[in-house]
Parts: structure tokens; sequence; C-alpha cells
């Protein structure tokens, strides 16, 4: 039988550890043998949402499109894993409903002035001096998941930590299902 993939999907502002955390679960799910794609924002604006900006119905299209395509691959056995800032509650929550079960949303929460104080691609200093508009947690807004599968304080714990959470709740979902499927 086909084994189940999962998404494992990263919200969060700019900074926020949703890459970090991203690459290095992959590392280690790749290690276990799994199927591991990953769909970065950045990567992804580059090529299938080229076309896209920053309105909120340009957000809405981006995030659509990456869980569309998340969908194809975590029914094919795929850990998807998505590190995008998904700013919307709604987006968030149309895409949880068409993956379905096997979608787990990971909120990577740190203070918005521990983002711009790391300004790991110095976008928050070009924010604030009015260089580019519509950024989230500037002069755009972002809603917070009310009720996310799994929150990574980021400012609090150590990268390590944050991965091994993420690996934990991925263990005990897919051992979940496992029990589901032998009773
Ligand atoms: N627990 C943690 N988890 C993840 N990153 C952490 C953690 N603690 C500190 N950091 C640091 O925070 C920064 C996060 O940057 P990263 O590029 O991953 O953010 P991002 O959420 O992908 O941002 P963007 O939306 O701009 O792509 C890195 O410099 C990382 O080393
Ligand atoms: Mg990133």
């Amino acid at each position: 039988m086909q084994e189940q993939g999962f998404t494992l999907w990263f919200t969060g502002l700019s900074g926020a550890g949703k890459t970090t955390i991203s690459q290095r679960v992959g590392e280690h799910l790749r290690q276990q043998g799994k199927k591991v794609e990953i769909l970065d924002g950045d990567i992804v604006r580059q090529h299938l949402t080229r076309d896209l900006g920053f309105s909120k119905a340009d957000r809405d299209e981006n995030i659509y499109r990456i869980g569309f395509v998340a969908h194809l691959l975590c029914r094919n056995g795929v850990y998807v894993l998505v590190a995008a800032i998904s700013p919307y509650a709604d987006a968030r929550q149309k895409v949880r409903e068409m993956i379905g079960r096997n979608f787990l949303e990971i909120y990577v929460n740190s203070p918005l002035a521990v983002c711009e104080a790391r300004d790991v691609k110095g976008l928050y200093k070009k924010a604030r001096a009015g260089e580019i508009k519509h950024f989230t947690g500037i002069d755009d807004p972002y809603e917070p998941p009310t009720n996310p599968d799994l929150e990574c304080r980021t400012d609090r714990e150590t990268i390590e930590e944050s991965v091994r959470k993420v690996l934990q709740l991925l263990a005990l979902r897919a051992g979940q299902k496992h029990e589901i499927l032998l009773r």
C-alpha cells in the first residue's frame, strides 16, 4: 500500500525561521528514507507564482497554488514542507480543507521585534525606509493561527528544539494513522 504523505505548512513572519526549520526537518526525514519536497516561498515565487505580487488576492493565489501542488505530492506519499509566510488565515484554512487530515499547520512564531533584529535578508530595513511596500508585519497584515497543530517559539527555542518538536508531532500523527489502519 502507498505510504501516506504529509504536508507540514510552516507559517510566520519573515525571519521567524520557516526556511531554517523546514530544511533541517527535511534533512532528518530524508535520512529516514522519506520522499521530501520543500516548497519555499522565495523559490516558488521565482517559478510557479512569478506573475504574482503582494496584494491580498495575489498572496491568496500564491498560497492556493502552493497548496494545490502540495496536495498532489502529499497524496503520492511525499512529505511536503511548505515554508511560506501565508499571512491570511482564510487562505490557510482553504488549503487545510483541500489537503485534509494530513495537513499540519506549524506556527513559526517570533515577535516582530526579534525578526526585525535578525533581519536575515535586510528586508525589514528596506521596509522601514519605505523602499519595500506591503511588507508583512510592517505595513501589511499577519493573521496568526488561532489553533495551529504546533507552535515553535523561535525566540525562546534553539533550532534543534524546534526541529525536534516538529519531528515528534509528525511521528505522533503518522503513528496514529497506523493505529487507525490496524483497527
Ligand atoms: N528555533 C529557531 N528556529 C528557526 N530559526 C531560528 C531559531 N532560533 C534562531 N533562529 C534564526 O532565525 C533566522 C530565521 O531565518 P529564516 O530565513 O529561516 O526565516 P524565514 O521564516 O524563512 O523568513 P522569510 O519569510 O523571510 O523567508 C535564522 O537566522 C535562524 O538561525
Ligand atoms: Mg524563508
